[in-house]
């Protein structure tokens, strides 16, 4: 008998849960943001390949990218002339004037294009052009397309010229056997005619191929983009949508129409000229012709060299941004729509997302939270109330649908870190879009990073996807980047003239949009040090496990797949893997792509993640899935029904009602409204809601209304506060239906809260609102921390063996632990421990000797600083306590209080800093809290 041996054993386990499911991953999961930046759309994504088409460029006179060309001793000259303009938007002409020029020479202007022309075989462009010229001079006038060097790949000509402008289009086709090239340039020229006229040239295309007929898009750049199956455009910008000066925002009514009536603007904020023949409607097109919906950025009176548009001055910028998405959205009946059908698009976008400016926390002033945010949140939500808001930096004044983070890091191993930046965030505020991310390690040679940033990036998303409840979705920043002229170090796509290609980061985007379910199921992971993983699965029983291998070793992993009532026995596999200082690059674009094959799989496999890789698993399940939620923490429960998100279920006078719970609400309201979610107390499949401060008390259904009630014991008791998680009735969030009564849900209606049916004969079983009354969304505790500590003066030891006879102090301003002899050792290591400065659910570790000044984390190093009154402050000095007693990190919730050695830091369990070590983590990270010693 031959036994086979594996080469390795198994050192970790992965067990993925297929029968079970932690949120839905929505349809925005995976985006891309869109701005003109690196010539991302003027000489990248905008198909036309003639540059400074409208001779403003740089005011340079002659053009530049213009210059005179000759042939067989013709001779003349161009410049730049305002006489006798085209029109009021497009003043600035190429003057081509005619001197000697007999049969066989030529004179004519040649644009050298964005960093050259891009030529392959069998290539049409579409030509158009604006040209007037003297008296007598009918034409014709040669168009070629022709090598730096002379030689013809394609020509066409014109002819009709007269002295007032008119508009002239022609094609030219390359032959098959022209060589894929970019040392090209465009040309206009008289071909032996004409000598001693002149001929004027404005708004000049020429269109190389694109994606579909409509939107001039670059069809190779677009394709890429689409092929990663993105869920959203964010667009457009970023910074261009800001531009350094108001004149050079992204003045989006100036973008649209014929492009002879654009203005075009200097793209100050990433140092060139746009024309705009890239318009609003092609960002539009850009994202439908992807599958995907925009994301609209408007513009919110703030522009990069900081400058802040007065109150006062501010509705013009209210107006514009209506207008903008009555362009986007409105039908042919309204006076934006008509104008966007007139465009060619009669049919609107679909839009659920608005952003409000772009990062607005480099306004040091408040005028975002004061009125910037609250003009354009009050106006768009009156006229569209259905959209959601997106906030760039957190305000006050007005509620936030959704925040907008960016996270930009030229460290892999710092930017992994925020593999865990969503585990246990917040779920009682704004719901989160990365709206920018990406590891910034390209180099001065090659704008797009290595496979090393790529595994961290991806690392990070396995987080986003994991919390997709709370991260709608994350967008690489940013997309597209000329491998000839670039302003940001590390891109997702580089291009040239004539070719393009994903760096790693881009192939890591496209496994996972492409690799995705539409529910995250758990997984545990015991062993494999460097690994990141997260799975998600279908409706239909496709599973996808995505792991990232961020160590310099083969992991052998035992993959266990619970849950499912059968597992397939092939496998198909994805991997992205080499070397990790790597990168793709104009000249080799292929270095680092992901292969797929197929592999035997089944209910339990080994399967070896190679070192420095990403791989999606796609197995095939059969078997259904229902929801699972986290036993034994604490829970709010948050209504989903539209114009009550700010109310939560909470407990009043013993019955079960909904109000509005905010940060600012009483320590006591915030605790009625917190429960703690136990395995239900009829069957551990279900769910039992106990108070957070009446424990052994329930919600629980008595004559269908929901009250708290102390468990009796009863089954009737346990069956009436048992509850069974479904996936909410109205697509988002969970509903939980009655274990003993299974048609009916835990509904508000009014502000009460009862069992309810649907449309069934008591009005709180109304149909109206039904699906959304009995959706909730699980959220964050209010009442933040489990264990309450009594305020005053105390003192804080550590549990670590070895370590249980030094305390938490301050020394030199750094937060240390240390063995206390003196009287000021015992000083500095007792603190009053306060209500949080950041929420008072929680608690802040105030000086004894030092009043005024808090334990904080800077850098994830705790220190002893005064408080300045910042929210920042704030929440760096806010700890909420867990059992244990841990003390967890208030704006960074997957961080604990820590010692490591005699330090003090705020660390994850495994992440990448030292701090982050997982030896000892537990009894490092828990602490005795004791009376004074000072
Ligand atoms: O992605 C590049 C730039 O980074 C964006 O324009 C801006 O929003 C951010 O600062």
């Amino acid at each position: 008998m031959v036994s086979v041996t594996p080469a390795h054993a198994a050192t970790a386990t992965l067990t993925v849960d297929a029968g079970h499911t932690t949120t839905a991953v929505g349809p925005y999961q995976f985006g891309h943001i869109i701005e003109d930046i690196n010539h991302s759309m003027e000489g990248g994504l905008n198909a036309n390949v003639v540059r400074n088409s409208t001779m403003k460029e740089g005011n340079a006179n002659p053009p530049s990218s213009w210059s005179l060309i000759t042939g067989g001793g013709g001779s003349g000259g161009i410049a730049a002339d305002t006489a006798g303009p085209l029109n009021a938007a497009n003043q600035r002409a190429l003057r081509l004037t005619v001197g000697t020029n007999g049969a066989g020479q030529r004179v004519g202007a040649a644009n050298s294009g964005f960093y050259g022309i891009g030529v392959r075989p069998s290539t049409t462009y579409q030509v158009a052009f604006w040209a007037r010229a003297t008296a007598g001079f009918t034409g014709p006038l040669t168009v070629t397309i022709e090598s730096t060097g002379g030689t013809v790949h394609a020509t066409s000509s014109v002819s009709g010229l007269g002295t007032g402008w008119q508009k002239f289009t022609t094609t030219l086709t390359t032959g098959a056997g022209a060589p894929v090239s970019s040392a090209n340039r465009f040309v206009v020229a008289a071909n032996g005619v004409g000598a001693g006229q002149q001929v004027w040239l404005n708004v000049v295309q020429a269109i190389g191929p694109t994606f579909q007929p409509t939107g001039n898009l670059r069809r190779d750049l677009q394709q890429l983009m689409t092929d990663t199956n993105p869920g959203f455009f964010r667009v457009p910008g970023g910074n261009y949508l800001e531009g350094a000066v108001i004149a050079n925002r992204f003045a989006w009514k100036n973008t649209i129409g014929p492009v002879e009536q654009r203005p075009g603007h200097q793209n100050d904020a990433w140092g060139y000229w746009s024309t705009d023949q890239f318009g609003l409607l092609n960002y539009l097109q850009m994202a439908e012709q992807a599958g995907a919906e925009p994301m609209l950025g408007v513009f919110a009176g703030y522009t990069l060299n900081g400058s802040v548009t007065p109150q006062n001055e501010m509705q013009q910028y209210v107006d514009e941004a209506l207008d903008e998405i009555e362009y986007v959205t409105g039908g042919t009946g309204t006076t934006w729509g008509a104008r966007r059908a007139a465009d060619g698009h009669p049919a609107p976008f679909p839009l659920r997302y608005v952003e409000i400016g772009n990062e607005d926390w480099f306004d040091g002033t408040d005028s975002y939270n004061a009125y910037r945010y609250p003009m354009l949140y009050d106006a768009i939500k009156a006229r569209y109330p259905q959209l959601q808001i997106i906030a760039t930096r957190a305000v006050t004044s007005r509620p936030m649908d959704v925040i907008d983070d960016h996270y930009y890091n030229n460290d892999p191993d710092a930017f992994a870190a925020l593999a865990t930046r969503y585990d246990g965030a917040d779920r009682n505020g704004p719901k989160v879009l990365v709206g920018e991310y990406g590891v910034t390690n390209g180099t001065s040679s090659n704008p797009t990073g290595t496979l090393s940033g790529a595994l961290a990036e991806a690392a990070f998303m396995t987080g986003m996807v994991r919390n997709a409840d709370l991260v709608i979705g994350g967008a690489y920043a940013p997309a597209l980047t000329s491998v000839d002229n670039w302003q940001w170090s590390s891109n997702l796509i580089g291009f040239n003239a004539v070719s393009s290609f994903g760096s790693p980061s881009y192939y890591v985007q496209k496994m996972f949009g492409t690799g995705v379910g539409d529910h995250v199921v758990p997984t545990t992971l015991s062993g494999g040090t460097g690994l990141t993983q997260v799975a998600t699965r279908t409706t239909g029983g496709a599973v996808y496990v995505t792991v990232v291998n961020r160590s310099a070793s083969t992991v052998d992993t035992q993959v266990n797949v619970t849950g499912a009532a059968s597992v397939g026995g092939t496998a198909t596999v994805t991997t992205l893997t080499g070397d990790p200082n790597g990168r793709n690059s104009i000249t080799s674009p292929t270095a680092i792509v992901p292969t797929t094959t197929t592999r035997g799989a089944g209910a339990s496999f080994t399967h070896n993640f190679p070192a420095n890789s990403v791989t999606v698993i796609q197995l095939s399940t059969t078997g259904g899935a229902t929801p699972v939620l986290p036993v034994n923490q604490g829970v709010s429960l948050r209504v989903t029904t539209p114009g009550y998100t700010d109310r939560s279920l909470r407990h009043q006078s013993n019955l079960g009602v909904t109000s509005v719970i905010g940060t600012a609400s009483s320590a006591s309201d915030k605790l009625d409204a917190s429960f703690v979610l136990r395995p239900g107390l009829a069957s551990a499949a279900c769910y039992s809601l106990e108070s957070r401060n009446f424990p052994g008390q329930f919600l629980r259904h008595q004559a269908y209304r929901v009250k708290l009630a102390a468990n009796d014991g009863s089954s009737l008791f346990a069956a009436d506060a048992t509850f069974c998680a479904a996936d909410g009735n109205s697509g988002e969030g969970i509903s939980l239906r009655s274990y003993n009564f299974p048609t009916r849900y835990l509904r508000h209606y009014n502000s009460e809260v009862w069992i309810a049916a649907n449309g069934g004969t008591n009005a709180y079983d109304s149909a109206t609102n039904w699906a959304a009354d009995t959706t909730w969304r699980i959220g964050t505790p209010w009442f933040r921390s489990d264990v309450t500590i009594a305020a005053g003066f105390h003192s804080v030891r550590a549990t670590t063996p070895g370590f249980t006879d030094r305390y938490v102090r301050h020394q030199s301003s750094l937060g240390v632990l240390s063995q206390i002899s003196t009287t000021l050792d015992r000083q500095d290591a007792t603190f009053d421990i306060v209500p949080g400065l950041a929420d008072n659910t929680c608690y802040s570790f105030e000086s004894r000797n030092f009043p005024g000044r808090y334990l904080r984390h800077n850098d994830y190093r705790i220190k002893l600083a005064a408080s300045d009154g910042s929210a920042v402050f704030a929440a760096d000095a806010t700890f909420c306590a867990k059992a244990g007693v841990r003390f967890q990190s208030y704006n960074f919730p997957d961080l604990y209080l820590r010692h490591y050695a005699t330090e003090l830091w705020i660390a994850s369990n495994g992440g990448a800093r030292p701090s982050d070590n997982p030896a000892n983590y537990v009894a490092d990270t828990t602490w005795v809290v004791e009376a004074p010693l000072g």
